[in-house]
């Protein structure tokens, strides 16, 4: 790069030495500096006045910066905050005159690294400059660290330090690259759907689509056209041709959710793709080939499905040629925090608050919870916190009152002593689950093991009715 007229760019430059950049309107003052400097090895740059030193630092590669206050078009703190705000990082050494105390306190909150006091000797100066450089040698090592260490605790947007985290992150990138089914099982809010998403994002199909389909959401009868698609003319409602998710999804990845609810009869279809590469739309005798890796998720205990017959052994070989389980979140407690800490700071950043964190009761109150919504019950705390927070650090008084309840406290003996009928007790239940949920219903349906529709109607017998007191008032009937 060619030198500016203002700055004059060093001849002997040892190679890995730093690049430093004096600044000074007196001349003779400015040579001086620069040779006392150079003597030592640096590689010495320099600037006649402010202005260019700010021109100079702009165009990279400068280490630090040495300089004067008082110069003509631009003094050296402003210089100091003009630097800073293009690069945060860069060390600015500030030469004063003679009792200017205040001149240094305003350097040091502007951030200069430090400062010397007019007139200082040569080693004075080395010394400084040696202390500031060994100091940010040791600042970017720190950054460098902290860096790595939050590498090894995510995987994209995953969270998790703790080893079955650490396990799963392992497991993801193994099977990434591989065209095998996976399997994915844990309970419901404990990130299955998140590590689909990353298994596709790492792997060669990345480019193509990630086509998600919740299996227990879609209606038996229409499951069938959605995945495999349908000729015109094959039931009632068939007036055009219509692509299936599984065509569009070819190439990338088809992600089949709460597997379980599969219908039995669509089974042998969902085989004969995964075996064959084959399928056929319905009302036609067409099949169409499809490159397409299947992962399944469930929160259910397939093998219980196995046994009793609602789930094909060959289908459940074929989904199952990878495992990967999620533990709930209870059962790692070293994921709680860095979890909280990366909602809260995604949350305050979406809400524009600045949040600092968690007070250390509120962190403890969290890691003595048992949050069995698992992590989308924490998420949605974190978030609730966010909006409530009233001060930079969230409270105890920011967490949902659940979380406060005495651990010890056994659920059924406080019912028996408060004296809930069976009805109160489920509708206390099915809303605390629902809550966990984030006020989902097909998942809260899923977790209660009831089916959305009477989910839906209790709902509404709640809603129409007013909520037991948690005392001893005469019950009111909530369902039949
Ligand atoms: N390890 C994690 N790091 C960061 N976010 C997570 C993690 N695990 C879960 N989440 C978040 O929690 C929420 C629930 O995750 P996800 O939808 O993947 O769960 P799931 O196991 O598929 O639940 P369900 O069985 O109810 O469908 C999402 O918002 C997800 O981003
Ligand atoms: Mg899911």
């Amino acid at each position: 790069m060619a030198s500016p007229p203002s700055t004059d760019a060093s001849a002997a430059r040892p190679p890995a030495s730093a690049v430093i950049l004096v600044v000074d309107d007196d001349q003779a003052q400015r040579e001086l500096l620069k040779e006392d400097l150079e003597r030592e090895g640096f590689t010495v740059e320099v600037a006649t006045g402010g202005r260019a030193g700010v021109e100079r630092v702009k165009r990279g590669g400068v280490d630090l910066v040495v300089s004067d206050v008082k110069m003509p078009d631009l003094d050296g703190l402003d210089l100091l905050r003009e630097v800073r705000a293009v690069e945060p990082s860069l060390c600015v050494v500030i030469i004063t005159g003679f009792g200017t105390i205040d001149t240094a306190v305003r350097a040091w909150k502007l951030g200069a690294s430090d400062f010397l006091t007019k007139p200082f000797e040569p080693e004075r100066l080395l010394v400084t400059i040696n202390n500031v450089l060994a100091g940010r040698e040791l600042r970017s090592e720190n950054v460098r660290l902290r860096e790595e260490v939050s590498r090894r605790d995510r995987l994209d947007s995953i969270i998790g330090r703790s080893p079955a985290m650490q396990e799963v992150f392992d497991l993801i990138r193994r099977m990434a690259g591989s065209p095998a089914s996976v399997l994915i099982t844990g309970d419901s809010g404990t990130g299955k759907e998140l590590v689909a998403r990353a298994i596709h994002a790492h792997g060669p199909r990345k480019a193509r689509p990630f086509v998600a389909v919740n299996c227990s959401a879609i209606p038996e009868t229409l499951l069938e056209s959605e995945l495999f698609g349908y000729a015109r003319g094959a039931h009632s409602t068939a007036r055009t041709n219509r692509q299936g998710l599984f065509v569009e999804a070819d190439g990338g990845t088809l992600f089949l959710d709460e597997i379980a609810e599969m219908p039995l009869a669509l089974q042998p279809k969902l085989l004969r793709v995964l075996q064959d590469g084959e399928v056929r739309p319905l009302g036609t005798n067409k099949v169409e080939r499809v490159d397409v890796r299947v992962i399944a998720a469930t929160n259910r205990d397939l093998a219980a499905y196995l046994r009793e017959g609602q789930f094909r052994e060959d289908l459940y070989y074929r989904l199952n040629v990878v495992q990967i389980h999620l533990p709930p979140l209870r059962g790692r407690s070293e994921d709680v925090l860095p979890l909280a800490e990366h909602f809260l700071a995604r949350s305050a950043a979406q809400a524009g608050k600045t949040l600092r964190g968690f007070t250390e009761d509120t962190k403890k109150i969290m890691l003595s919870y048992t949050f069995p919504g698992n992590v989308r019950e924490l998420e949605n705390m974190v978030e609730r916190a966010v909006a409530l927070a009233k001060s930079e650090l969230i409270g105890p008084d920011d967490l949902p009152p659940v979380t406060r309840e005495r651990k010890s406290q056994d659920r059924l003996s406080t019912a028996v002593t408060q004296r809930l009928t069976l009805d109160q007790l489920e509708r206390e239940y099915i809303e605390r689950v629902l809550d966990a949920e984030g006020g989902n219903k097909t998942r809260a349906a899923l977790r209660l093991g009831l089916d959305r529709k009477t989910l839906y109607r209790k709902l509404e017998e709640y809603a129409a009715a007013p909520k037991p007191g948690s005392g001893g008032d005469a019950p009111k009937k909530t369902g039949q």
